[in-house]
């Protein structure tokens, strides 16, 4: 058995943590489900379900890493045995999905800072987007070829992200985010320092931060809230408990939880002004609303940005390629924690080393996820993106806090771990959280969502579409459900496998002093 690898400094696992948790969510997807859902009033949900979920959670998976000192499976199998260890690999198998096109995101981003230098994009972004760059297909659910010029860049992400898992947890993964993050931070400031002295800033601002309080008596919003808080912290992702198994006997880990919950909040607000500043110079250079400008996800920062980058009034090139480096290396950051989910999972299930994990493993994940660098590749993305968001994530969530709370009933076993290590000592607001508040919003959102796409009741600018998207009951039953539905069956077969005899799966405490 090779030793148990371990975080040099306490600051390499927060920048780690902080590393995760800051990603692609929080630079294109945050700013735009704040607007979406009622603007600055978004904050209070966003608030509630931080505090209640979010950082209750965080705490959670920090304690039972540091207690249990496994991956996510075998972490759940010393707190309940078998009972308990699918949770761990359903968690993993999510993580396994989300690499897939995680990664390719990062691949755009990669590309869209090059092309930034010259703005290659012309005047029609979305026409070079989805025509030039994706060489969209017309039919979800079709393939078609592989598109060369996201293969290729694809590829590097995969170098990259291979070369730092095989340095190993302290060479690889904390010596990367000492560099990348502090990076990160220092080119995300001058971006957003930038797009807020822009003419039209407080516009956009304006639009960003104006609370429409009458958004608040409507679900969607707070399920929006407790959706997004769970992909920006990364907690039922497998992660939280991987990175902190890695963690010294002698760790703070209520403390360290807090800090990283507040610094991926502290970002994700950084870019929605930053994001939205940018929206407000471009919607006054063309005498438009800010509605008429902001859009979602790929659209925000594929399309729009690259719009806005073009009517910079100087040099637009440098905004252009701050703006993607940034996108790129908190991607990066993010897609290491993801894929070093199943590469702790699968060396200790199969007794296996870690760089053959991490060739197996993540060796896998690349392959697949060239499946999304095909003609119908965001297709793909979009729908497997958004069941293994809502029927993946939220749901482990949920499942996670029901059984830890109510079925092994460990909070207050976990509780006295936490606090005899932690300067802040958890209170009953801790487990109140995780035993009623958060199993009702959770569970409330599971009925509504379930009962969205079963009953086919997606609508779009008030009109009743269907499906997601609308697309076709074949796709989204193929790449929905099915994927949805897979890992949770991957989950099964992989706990009813024995543990490789080398692995002691009862022996977990910390030696002295280490
Ligand atoms: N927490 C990561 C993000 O926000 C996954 O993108």
């Amino acid at each position: 058995m090779e030793q148990r690898s371990q975080w040099g400094t306490r600051a390499g696992f927060i920048l780690a943590a902080v590393g995760s948790a800051v990603g692609l969510g929080n630079i294109w997807r945050f700013p735009y489900v704040a607007y979406e859902n009622g603007g600055g009033a978004f904050f209070i949900p966003y608030l509630f379900a931080l505090l209640t979920a979010g950082i209750p959670i965080l705490i959670l998976e920090f304690t039972m890493g540091h207690k249990y000192r496994g991956s996510a499976p075998l972490s759940f199998f010393r707190l309940g045995g078998k009972k308990a260890e699918w949770l761990g690999w359903w968690a993993i198998f999510v993580s396994f999905v989300i690499s897939t096109y995680y990664a390719v995101i990062i691949a755009w981003a990669m590309k869209y800072t090059i092309y930034s230098f010259d703005q290659a994009w012309g005047d029609d972004t979305a026409g070079f987007l989805f025509g030039t760059v994706l060489e969209l297909g017309d039919v979800p659910g079709q393939a078609g070829g592989l598109v060369a010029g996201v293969a290729i860049p694809l590829l590097l992400v995969w170098v990259i992200t291979l070369g730092i898992l095989f340095a190993g947890v302290k060479k690889g993964i904390e010596l990367a985010n000492k560099i990348f993050i502090p990076t990160l931070v220092v080119i995300f400031l001058i971006v957003v320092i930038r797009a807020v002295t822009l003419d039209g800033a407080l516009l956009g601002l304006d639009a960003f931060f104006k609370p429409n309080f009458e958004q608040l008596s409507n679900p969607k919003v707070w399920v929006a809230a407790y959706g997004h808080i769970f992909f920006s912290l990364s907690i039922a992702f497998a992660i939280m408990i991987t990175y902190s198994s890695y963690l010294p006997k002698k760790s703070d880990i209520t403390n360290n939880a807090f800090i990283t919950g507040f610094a991926n909040s502290a970002f994700e607000l950084l870019a929605g002004i930053g994001v939205f500043s940018a929206l407000g110079f471009m919607a006054a250079s063309q005498g438009v609303a800010v509605s008429d400008v902001a859009s979602a996800g790929v659209g925000l920062a594929f399309v729009v940005f690259p719009q806005i980058i073009s009517e910079f009034p100087g040099m637009n090139g440098l905004f252009g390629v701050l703006f993607f480096l940034s996108l790129t290396l908190a991607g990066l950051t993010s897609l290491i924690s993801i894929c070093e989910t199943y590469v702790a999972g699968f060396s200790e299930k199969f007794g296996i080393t870690r760089n053959k994990a991490v060739a197996f493993g993540v060796g896998l994940a690349a392959v697949i996820s060239f499946l999304f660098a095909t003609n119908g590749g965001l297709y793909f993305l979009d729908v497997a993106d958004y069941f293994i968001n809502q029927f993946g994530i939220a749901a482990i969530g949920l499942i996670e806090v029901v059984a830890i709370a109510w079925f092994f009933k460990k909070l207050p076993e976990l509780q006295d771990h936490a606090n005899a290590v932690s300067d802040i000592r958890l209170g009953a607001w801790w487990q109140i959280c995780l035993k009623f508040i958060t199993p009702l919003v959770l569970g409330y959102m599971m009925f509504g969502l379930l009962k969205l796409n079963l009953l086919k009741q997606h609508t779009k600018n008030g009109e009743v579409i269907g499906n997601y998207e609308g697309y076709s009951d074949i796709f989204i039953l193929n790449f929905g459900w099915m994927v949805a539905a897979g890992v949770i069956i991957l989950g099964f077969i992989f706990t009813a496998m024995k543990w490789n005899k080398n692995t002691d799966v009862d022996a977990y405490q910390h030696a002295d002093g280490e």
